[in-house]
């Protein structure tokens, strides 16, 4: 006899229901019922196609159909009772279509099985987060554009080390950040291609006697083909860790532009202004503006990459097919997908409500012998001195401006004939920052001219 407690879905070989321990650690209904309208859409696709390939009637198709529809309406409508001891989401939508429609309910589980139901509906949610991914970056991407062509030629000190190294543009520093979120978008682009093959019909490891199409399902979802090898396809994760691998790599550019913005916005740099909509106060101290905003999307890169360290060990030693491990995929990925969406949506809004303060800019983009290349470079140009020997003449006249606490271009023609007597008047010409910056029109330069066409072949290809 089948004790009444055991579980309605395989009651036939137990005596008893599981311990409450058992349940609590089973159960995955707590966070995979975000993935209810996956499994209900793979369902409807799965009873459609079973009544094309005339495995199931045309009636208990059309009975499975609008009762997976009203199973939606509840969810949906927050009316639906989630049950634990009917552990995750395939279960709990299949039971409530049963206590709906009754006996045909029975005849969807036809030709598959939870394990290919399971990463049917994951990969369609990690699908739809790849496309909200790829608006969030295209929003992030535009606004950036946007900031570039504004301060295309405001000058300001480019850093190595964090230290003042060559007056670059603003507009050149925002395109960096649209080169690295436009190769999060190709991942992402190139992640979701590669994923888009249908698990569905691989059933529980082996494939299935009954006369599936597995080419329906596919298209019915949005697949473009059905994935070739049933015991892959119910083991496959790769999808999930690609994402995580992109979301990694993304919310480390988000980190370090975060990092840049918290430095441009201090009292000491004051190169940034952010908007009070993204910015917060100090309870004690007045004068505080904090940039909460940036600080958090530097932290979110913590959790990210731990969710992809997390499932990478999760993954890493299971024999095919399916393992239960596998149902720790879940809580990675739904969180990972949520604070990296976040912190998209924050960069876009402080990058849009940024002010970049041009003054403060200009006044540190000449300070530090930022123009120390380019007096070098001209003594190479002008008067056919080898670098190496140009550098050591400049060296000598930093130091020279730096024991008098001036810049270069304070010291006298005389000071610097005293050094290098070939040196003429033209060299006033290439020490302003704006002289420096111009000059630099080599491909994906920092001059004006060379940011304005990269902003104008970004819009081209975001357009096309
Ligand atoms: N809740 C399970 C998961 O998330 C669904 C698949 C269970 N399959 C099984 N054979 N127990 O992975």
């Amino acid at each position: 006899m089948t004790d009444q407690s055991s579980n309605q879905m395989w009651g036939g070989r137990f005596a008893a229901g599981p311990d409450a321990i058992m349940e609590a650690i089973n159960a995955s209904i707590g966070f995979d019922k975000r993935m209810a309208a996956q499994d209900i859409a793979g369902s409807r696709a799965h009873a459609a196609m079973l009544a094309a390939a005339g495995v199931i009637t045309d009636n208990d198709a059309e009975a499975i159909r609008e009762g997976l529809l009203t199973v939606l309406s509840e969810i949906e409508g927050g009316t639906f009772q989630f049950s634990t001891a009917l552990e995750d989401i395939h279960m709990n939508v299949e039971a409530r279509l049963k206590e709906i429609i009754g006996e045909p309910a029975g005849r969807l589980h036809t030709g598959r099985s939870r394990n290919d139901q399971v990463a049917t509906d994951f990969k369609l949610w990690v699908r739809d987060q790849l496309d909200a991914a790829e608006s969030g970056l295209l929003a992030l991407i535009r606004a950036l554009l946007s900031q570039a062509e504004a301060g295309a030629d405001w000058v300001m000190p480019g850093f190595t080390h964090l230290q003042t190294a060559q007056p670059v543009t603003w507009g050149h520093h925002m395109m960096a950040y649209v080169e690295m979120f436009g190769r999060d978008l190709s991942r992402v682009r190139d992640a979701r291609a590669r994923m888009n093959e249908s698990p569905l019909g691989a059933a529980a490891l082996a494939g299935t006697s009954f006369p599936i199409d597995r080419e329906m399902t596919a298209k019915a979802l949005g697949f473009d083909r059905p994935a070739a090898n049933s015991l892959d396809a119910v083991s496959d994760r790769d999808f999930a860790l690609e994402f995580l691998s992109v979301a990694s790599i993304s919310a480390v550019h988000l980190s370090r532009f975060a990092e840049e913005l918290v430095i441009w916005s201090s009292a000491q740099f004051r190169f940034v202004t952010l908007s009070d909509r993204f910015s917060t106060g100090s309870s004690i101290m007045p004068q505080k503006k904090n940039p909460d905003a940036a600080e958090l999307i530097r932290a979110k890169v913590g959790r990210i990459f731990g969710a992809n360290t997390a499932l990478m060990m999760v993954m890493k030693g299971l024999p095919l097919a399916y393992s239960k491990d596998m149902q720790e995929d879940k809580e990675q990925v739904f969180d990972a997908a949520d604070n990296w969406m976040l912190a998209l949506a924050a960069m876009e809004g402080m990058v849009k409500d940024m002010t970049g303060n041009r003054e403060s800019l200009a006044a540190a983009a000449g300070s530090g012998f930022s123009t120390a290349t380019d007096l070098a470079d001209w003594m190479v140009r002008v008067l056919k001195v080898p670098f190496r020997d140009a550098h050591h003449v400049t060296g000598t006249l930093v130091a020279m401006a730096e024991s008098r606490g001036c810049d270069l271009p304070d010291l006298s023609l005389a000071d610097m004939q005293g050094v290098h007597e070939g040196i003429t008047d033209d060299i006033f010409s290439v020490l302003g920052v704006e002289n420096s910056v111009n000059s630099r029109m080599s491909y994906g330069g920092t001059a004006p001219a060379q940011v304005r066409a990269q902003v104008a072949r970004w819009r081209e290809i975001l357009a096309g």
